[in-house]
């Protein structure tokens, strides 16, 4: 059983300890769908005011809804479209303080107001994106996008399929 008693008060140490938790769930796992499952699930049961969390995997050509936790989601995202695919494309951190005023938002959950998407990748090669969305607008701040880069980056060696 895993649990986790991460104190969400600082953002830094809560992050760090984020980090940590994802590092010590993915250790010696080879399966990268296994280790997104977990690391949707762990970043889920911590941060507050989330409405969904989960991975989009780029298949070389699109991204293919991934592990999540939330409601059923969009399944294919073209390069370039969305919050998602923009981040995939530009290979750079998209935080988004309100979905309706970002140009071709996909609206997969109509609660989403605000989102944050972080690149996977690995070696040069774009593994797919870690998105999360929050029912409340500006919800991700420039701690959150650190602490969420950290975590993509700690275990994106972990996440290829
Ligand atoms: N809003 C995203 C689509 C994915 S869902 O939020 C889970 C986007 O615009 O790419």
């Amino acid at each position: 059983m895993f649990e986790t008693t991460i104190d969400t008060s600082s953002k830094p140490e809560m992050y760090a300890d984020l980090v940590s938790a994802a590092r010590g769930l993915t250790e010696g796992e080879p399966d990268g769908i296994a280790n997104m499952a977990n690391v949707a699930a762990l970043i889920w049961d911590t941060l507050p005011d989330l409405n969904w969390a989960g991975f989009y995997r780029f298949d070389g050509q699109e991204l293919v809804l991934g592990p999540f936790q939330g409601k059923p989601a969009c399944i294919r995202i073209a390069l370039g479209k969305g919050v998602c695919g923009t981040a995939a494309a530009e290979r750079v951190t998209q935080c988004v303080a309100d979905v309706h005023a970002f140009p071709g938002h996909i609206a997969c959950d109509a609660a989403s107001q605000s989102e944050v998407v972080v690149p996977v990748v690995h070696d040069g090669a774009l593994i797919g994106v870690l998105d999360l969305d929050s029912p409340h607008l500006a919800r991700f701040d420039e701690a959150d996008v650190a602490g969420i880069e950290a975590l993509v980056a700690a275990v994106a060696p972990r996440l290829i399929a």
